[in-house]
């Protein structure tokens, strides 16, 4: 069965939200889902991975920095081809999952794009969103 990882780091949940219903998705979708709060996560959990998924909110013009720095700890890895994709939850400028999105292209991942950023709570439509996205990964990863 193919594998997703969901690496997420939230401050008030919302970007959690994010990550379960990508997970829901992806699940339904016939793939086998990894998901963990940053602060569990080591980069042991993405490396068996088809396609890993991150999430981050913004906070001061930035993605949260446990995130940004579990993200340049998987520079060590080999994931190359691997689909991989960023989300996150913002207020205004949603700058996080952009700059994630740019050091997993950096890493030679196929990239989904752009990455799925919802306004703060995520109501009924985003959830639905993110549930597509999850089903997305698993197509194209099949692919
Ligand atoms: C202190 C603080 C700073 C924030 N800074 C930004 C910011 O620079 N840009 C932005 O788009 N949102 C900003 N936000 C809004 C959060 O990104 C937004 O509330 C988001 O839904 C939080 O997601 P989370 O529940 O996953 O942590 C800020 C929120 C707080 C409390």
């Amino acid at each position: 069965m193919a594998k997703l990882a969901i690496i997420y780091g939230t401050g008030f949940g919302n970007t959690g939200i994010m990550a379960k219903a990508i997970e829901e998705g992806a699940r339904s979708a016939g793939l086998e889902v990894l998901i963990k709060k940053v602060d569990e996560a080591s980069p042991a959990d993405v490396e068996k991975a088809d396609a890993i998924a991150i999430g981050l909110a913004t906070y001061k013009g930035a993605g949260m920095p446990t995130v940004i720095k579990y993200v340049q700890s998987l520079s060590k890895l080999q994931l190359k081809g691997k689909v991989g994709t960023a989300f996150g939850s913002y207020g205004w400028s949603g700058e996080g999952p952009i700059v994630v999105a740019n050091t997993l292209k950096g890493y030679g991942m196929d990239v989904i794009e752009p990455p799925l950023r919802i306004k703060r709570i995520p109501e009924a439509e985003g959830i639905e969103e993110c549930r597509k996205l999850g089903k997305m990964i698993a197509d194209k990863i099949k692919r």
